[in-house]
């Protein structure tokens, strides 16, 4: 049966285990893969700006065998005229897949419920999945094993990345700790989802309004952003809000000695992190941004592999 890939508990525990070993033998063995020979054509479409995402698509389509269509919303009928599902209905005649970057979690659940073909959530308002795909290939490529490891991620706890973080850190088994002002905390509904995964993982997800709590003997700090996009307006308020929450050398001392910090970047140094963080040694954020690469062509394998004939 068709597989789409809108969150990351769309995967079981295991799934995710598989898909990052996939990733693994893929980054080993770029073009060892070709599952879109033909070539077939996958649609990836953005609604949002994008770097990473639209060229690491774009290249692991390509390395695929595949060929990649790039849609920009705003010059097609998506959103304007055309709902998603009559879109979905539409391209799953010519296309193989289809990657969105969209705002709303519901247009995804239109796109995939309207559609026989993989739907992959390239970032909505409410999760960041392929992101933590990347993330966790990275933090394993770094330190192992991914189950037992405690993750901080801190400043805007109610961002597509920390709700993804929440939900992907429970299914790796990784104590997952969230440090954000209440009013920015990750949504309840989220942490339950979690909570239910984590129970069988290993894992656990804890709340803190406390940066400095969180990032206590942690493996892993996290940051993003804390304005993303579509929240243009309210960055005053939540520069105003975030500055106690900002990765500095000092916070990050508050970590294991051998912490890494990741960031899925575009970043704001001076912001959320500050610049000898980000840049310093503990920062592994070119590695988790190829890692974008690798990741989503082992999560199209895999999709493709599950798709109805
Ligand atoms: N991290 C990430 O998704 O980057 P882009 O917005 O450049 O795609
Ligand atoms: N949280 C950020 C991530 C950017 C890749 C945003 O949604 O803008």
């Amino acid at each position: 049966m068709t597989r789409h890939f809108l969150r990351d508990d769309d995967i079981t525990p295991a799934e995710q285990a598989e898909i990052l070993d996939l990733a693994e033998r893929l980054k080993a063995d770029r073009w060892s893969e070709t599952p879109l020979a033909g070539p077939q054509t996958v649609a990836v479409i953005f609604d949002k700006s994008s770097t990473r995402t639209r060229v690491s698509f774009a290249v692991g389509i390509a390395d695929l065998g595949g060929s990649p269509l790039i849609i920009s919303t705003a010059s097609s009928q998506l959103g304007g005229k055309e709902t998603p599902s009559d879109t979905a209905r539409v391209l799953e005649r010519m296309v193989s897949a289809i990657v969105w970057r969209t705002y709303a979690q519901s247009g995804l659940d239109e796109m995939a419920a309207g559609t026989t073909v993989p739907v992959i959530n390239a970032l909505s308002d409410d999760f960041h999945p392929c992101q933590l795909l990347a993330d966790l290939l990275t933090i394993r490529e770094h330190k192992g094993e991914l189950a037992g490891l405690t993750v901080a991620f801190l400043g805007d706890g109610a961002s597509n990345m920390a709700q993804s973080y929440v939900l992907a850190g429970a299914t790796a088994g990784m104590h997952v700790r969230v440090a954000s002002p209440e009013e920015f905390s990750p949504a309840a509904s989220v942490v339950a989802d979690a909570d239910r995964i984590a129970a069988g993982t290993g894992g656990s997800v804890t709340l803190f309004t406390d940066p400095a709590e969180a990032a206590a003997g942690a493996d892993v700090i996290v940051t993003d952003t804390w304005v993303s996009m579509g929240k243009e307006d309210e960055k005053a308020h939540r520069v105003a809000t975030f500055g106690a929450y900002k990765v500095d050398a000092e916070l990050m001392s508050l970590a294991k000695p051998d912490a890494v910090f990741l960031h899925c970047l575009p970043a704001d140094r001076g912001y959320e992190v500050a610049a000898d963080v980000i840049d310093g040694p503990q920062s592994i954020i070119w590695d988790e941004a190829e890692n974008r690469l690798h990741a989503q062509k082992a999560l199209l394998v895999w999709l493709l592999a599950r798709k109805d004939a």
